[in-house]
């Protein structure tokens, strides 16, 4: 029987470590089930499961998808190009007239950052954030975790440097509270004009020499450029950027040791990471995408309630 409940998940600020082992327990359950012939189990029969992207997304969209239909969940999605928001109405409207129709979780990803809480406030059904403006997309950094966890064992004293964006990304946010709460090392490493000067008060460590993160690290997880930041005068230009914070196999060669390569995706290669080190045996980065599937499985099982036993 599980130990922990949850009501909603809305970030990886303040979630505990048994929270998080939890999750990532179960999610090693799920992910036995995700290599079965029959990928599917009953335990999210009878529940409704609305997924609201405010936002664009591939991986995380089509992996919640994936993950309720797995565990048998009656699946609606909307999307808010060709909705009423078009017309005027506001989100809090579109999702307590979702909620009428008797949904049971709201996974919503929503350029505004905040919306999941404003939401969970005001709504019965249980939210899960799947990306909140730059705040929190506390799923991808559970999936990260559990990478990480399956790699290397034990996450304590483990050494994680988080490259590049780390200003304007809610999966570098997600990463830093839940790696910090798990016991392992963060050293951020960019720009200065990208690195926020709170983000330094959360006990990490900060860079902006990539051979000295990459000498320090055992993990480096690289984060998408915006960019769209050129525009906004944070960055002197992409070729800049690429050869002052862009991952290539010369820089991974020098800083010796074996390395674990990772990104959230969506990648811009040949800008925050070459070819040649994505499609690497150091990279985890397809290995990450299944592991959320699983992850958001655990999720989706545990917010419904669900007990530690997998038909
Ligand atoms: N990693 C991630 O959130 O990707 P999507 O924007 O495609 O969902």
């Amino acid at each position: 029987m599980n130990q922990v409940r949850f009501n909603h998940l809305l970030g990886l600020e303040g979630l505990s470590r048994a929270a998080i082992t939890e999750i990532l327990d179960s999610a090693e359950a799920f992910l036995e089930v995700l290599d079965r012939p029959i990928r599917q189990v009953p335990s999210l029969r009878g529940v409704s499961v609305a997924n609201l992207f405010f936002e664009p997304s591939t991986r995380t969209r089509i992996s919640f998808e994936l993950a309720e239909k797995r565990l048998s969940a009656e699946v609606t999605n909307f999307a808010a190009s060709g909705s009423s928001i078009s017309k005027g109405e506001t989100m809090l409207d579109t999702v307590q007239n979702i909620e009428a129709m008797k949904i049971d979780v709201v996974v919503i990803r929503h350029f505004a950052q905040g919306a999941p809480h404003f939401l969970a406030e005001r709504i019965s059904a249980a939210v899960i954030n799947a990306g909140d403006g730059s705040h929190e997309h506390p799923t991808q950094g559970l999936l990260d975790i559990m990478t990480m966890r399956r790699k290397v064992g034990n996450l304590e004293g483990l050494k994680v440097l988080i490259l590049g964006d780390i200003a304007h990304s809610r999966v570098a946010r997600s990463n830093i509270w839940g790696l910090l709460t798990m016991g392992a090392e963060v050293m951020l490493c960019g720009p200065g004009t990208l690195i926020p000067r709170e983000i330094e008060d959360m006990n990490v460590d900060v860079t902006n020499d990539l051979d000295e993160g990459l000498a320090w690290c055992d993990v480096v997880n690289v984060l998408r450029l915006q960019i769209e930041r050129q525009r906004e005068g944070l960055l002197p230009s992409l070729r800049e950027y690429q050869r002052s914070f862009g991952l290539s196999k010369s820089r991974l060669e020098k800083a010796g040791g074996e390395k674990i390569v990772m990104h959230p995706g969506p990648m811009n290669r040949g800008v925050e990471i070459d070819s040649d080190v994505a499609d690497s045996p150091a990279s985890v980065i397809l290995q990450q995408v299944t592991h959320g599937v699983a992850v958001r499985m655990a999720v989706l099982y545990l917010i419904s309630g669900g007990e530690r036993v997998i038909e």
